[in-house]
């Protein structure tokens, strides 16, 4: 094990000892392989570098309570990995070589692998990018796969707590038919400018959808959630967008919310529509859920509230998730891969 004060990691890369690489040529994926060299020898006209061929996923692997090791959902990450392979015109990574990677890339840097207890896990970062050199606008025809784990820290290195958003009207992260339901690079670089500014205040940005600027779309790198609650029920609720990426966790999310006998529903969310919730959260793999406190609208000179504490369907909701990722709940969906070690 690696004398790494886990505690203390925040969501940062720290160098592992090996990356795994597998390479695209004639048509035919080579085998994965595991190599302690970070670079890459590039063509400087490759297209991940001049028309953004580029996809990647997030993952995470953690040491249980009982002490095995347990690999979340990694079969979804491939499959959308495959698709946001084809929304670039790449070749997509066959789930066999995917899940291989993921596998040789825990077993060459086990000593990476944050104890349990810490709130620290392995992260993995695959990535696909075209490797072709390329001039005129086009596709390549060569591809490389890479998967990066780094040890990350606990999003909440002390209480759950929660962040506040704000609705930015003139950045728009995808386009309705665009590319926001690929995990790409390019959605990133391009709300860079929306997400920055957000950030350096305290905040977070809620992207709303591009077409009439009326919708929830997604916060920042999460999907939104919020709950209604009624005397007669519960509402989850999550927004339908041809623009927002298909997140894993929030999919896990609404699996324990229907078993927790919540109506869940997926619809519009009109903006307004806040005021009308009592908790609200973004959701996805690194936070699992982070709860929201307001919501500032600066145009319409609006706020929306939930309170100053994640409020307790969420917190249930976040509890439940995390206690079958570190082995503490019955794994009832098989969403874990588990590995006795
Ligand atoms: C734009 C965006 N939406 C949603 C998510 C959440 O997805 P997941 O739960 O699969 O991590 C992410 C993070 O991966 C993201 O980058």
């Amino acid at each position: 094990m690696k004398n790494i004060d886990w505690s203390k990691l925040g969501f940062h890369y720290t160098e592992p000892d090996y990356i795994v690489r597998a390479a695209y040529h004639e048509g035919k994926w080579e085998e994965p392989y595991a190599t302690k060299d970070k670079f890459l020898h590039l063509h400087v006209s490759a297209t991940c570098l001049q028309y953004g061929q580029e996809a990647f996923e997030g993952l995470k692997a953690f040491r249980g309570v009982d002490g095995k090791i347990r690999i979340f959902r990694w079969r979804e990450n491939a499959k959308r990995m495959a698709k946001s392979a084809e929304g670039l015109y790449m070749a997509p990574v066959p789930e066999e070589i995917f899940g291989k990677a993921i596998y040789l890339a825990l077993e060459k840097n086990m000593d990476f692998l944050p104890p349990y207890g810490t709130g620290a896990t392995l992260y993995f970062r695959p990535l696909l990018i075209g490797t072709t050199p390329r001039l005129g606008v086009g596709p390549g025809r060569d591809f490389e796969f890479i998967v990066i784990p780094s040890p990350i820290g606990p999003y909440y290195p002390g209480k759950f707590h929660c962040t506040t958003f704000v609705v930015n009207r003139h950045v728009d992260r995808a386009a309705p038919f665009g590319t926001g339901t690929f995990k790409v690079g390019g959605n990133y670089a391009s709300s860079f400018r929306a997400t920055e500014p957000a950030h350096a205040q305290g905040m977070d940005c809620l992207f709303l959808d591009a077409r009439y600027h009326k919708y929830i779309d997604e916060c920042s790198a999460a999907n939104f959630i919020g709950i209604k609650e009624s005397k007669a029920e519960i509402e989850y609720l999550t927004p339908r967008s041809s623009a927002i990426l298909p997140s894993i966790t929030n999919d896990s999310l609404m699996t324990l919310a229907r078993e927790k006998g919540y109506k869940v529903t997926r619809r519009h969310i009109r903006l307004e529509e806040l005021a009308e919730m009592q908790e609200a959260a973004a959701c996805g793999t690194a936070c699992v859920i982070s709860p929201i406190d307001k919501v500032i609208d600066p145009e319409k000179n609006k706020i929306y509230s939930f309170g100053a504490e994640p409020g307790p369907v969420l917190t249930d909701l976040y509890r439940s998730l995390k206690d079958i990722q570190y082995g503490r709940a019955e794994d009832r969906h098989g969403w874990c891969d588990v590995i006795e070690n």
